[in-house]
């Protein structure tokens, strides 16, 4: 079982050791517990999604301890300043451009040139950010598409090791996810319900707020808004070998005509952790076409071909 240690000091440094090191730790927020990743290291945020076994690459969530910390990683524009100035910290998640040399990793936006940041208000949470140093992506800690953790035993009794350390900071106040505003696009969005209401948003940016879904021209969910990235260049997947003028993006032991290689060991972890990042470099090569190589459909392998699929087909 992963071990759970209250919050205090010693387990503070652990976290952070751990953190550091690449691994997963999960920790408690005023919403709900946390499965945390250093965000900069994308072996680290891979890891996020094999232990979830989440048949997707959802973009995450990035928690800081302080607004200024923010800065450092998206765009505030003018909404996003009144909203921080008013909310933050907080229930409150904003997706936001990325800066043009941000050093979040791509998977945690997957792909996409926005990240959703939030500055939670609890105390152990807070200890435990400005402890790591480390921005932490944390989706909620629990296997996709099942309840949401409120306590430490929740998290224990859904991954036990495959999560290296459990923060218990007993039960969670808020218990309900952070609400999720999109503040990246011409009007602002609300892509989540959440513990804090649209009314709140609204009296602060004295403006109204489109709900994601609210009519026929929008997406019905966030889980459906177009929001991930697909290269400009045509992609062809489960492709052994380069045609033309085709850049080859291999997977397992490397072949002469490849331009670059998801994993040389075939490991799907490592895979995931360089998708996004290789498809913008092979994107931005200017290739008649990328191909991939076929990727085994298990494990986050099922992630993976679910997104080259969905980018081979032109779906965002
Ligand atoms: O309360 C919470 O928000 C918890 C705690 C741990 O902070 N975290 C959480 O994360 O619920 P997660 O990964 O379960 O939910 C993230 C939500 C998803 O609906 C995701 O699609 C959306 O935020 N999201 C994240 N980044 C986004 C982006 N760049 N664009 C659009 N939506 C984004
Ligand atoms: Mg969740």
């Amino acid at each position: 079982m992963a071990r759970t240690l209250p919050i205090k000091d010693d387990a503070l440094e652990k976290a952070t050791q751990l953190l550091c090191e690449g691994h997963l730790v999960a920790f408690p927020t005023e919403t709900v517990y946390g499965l945390g990743a250093n965000a900069l290291d994308d072996t680290a945020v891979a890891k996020i999604f094999a232990a979830k076994k989440r048949p997707r690459f959802n973009p995450l969530i990035v928690h800081l301890s302080k607004v200024e910390d923010v800065r450092a990683f998206v765009i505030m524009n003018a909404r996003a300043e009144r909203i921080a100035a008013a909310l933050w910290p907080g229930p409150l998640s904003l997706v936001l451009p990325r800066t043009p040399d941000c050093r979040l990793s791509h998977l945690v936006s997957a792909g996409l040139d926005t990240a959703a940041m939030r500055v939670p208000s609890s105390t152990p949470a807070r200890q435990l950010l400005r402890t790591a140093g480390v921005p932490i992506a944390a989706p909620s800690a629990n296997k996709s598409g099942m309840l949401s953790p409120t306590e430490a035993k929740h998290v224990s009794d859904a991954f036990g090791d495959d999560v290296a350390l459990i923060l218990d900071a007993g039960p969670c106040t808020v218990g309900l996810e952070s609400t999720v505003l999109d503040l990246s696009t011409e009007v602002p969005t609300l892509l989540r319900a959440g513990g804090i209401v649209v009314e709140t948003l609204e009296s602060v940016l004295e403006e109204s707020i489109a709900v994601a879904g609210d009519d026929d021209t929008k997406p019905k969910s966030p889980g459906m808004l177009s929001r991930h990235y697909a290269p400009k260049t045509p992609l062809r997947i489960n492709a052994p070998h380069a045609v033309g003028g085709e850049a080859l993006l291999g997977f397992g032991a490397p072949v002469s005509d490849e331009w670059a290689n998801l994993s040389p060991a075939g490991d799907l972890v490592e895979a995931a952790a360089n998708l996004f990042r290789m498809l913008h470099e092979l994107d931005a090569q200017n290739h008649t076409g990328i191909a991939v190589c076929p990727i085994p459909e298990e494990g986050l392998g099922r992630a993976i071909n679910d997104r080259l699929r969905r980018a081979a087909k032109g779906e965002k």
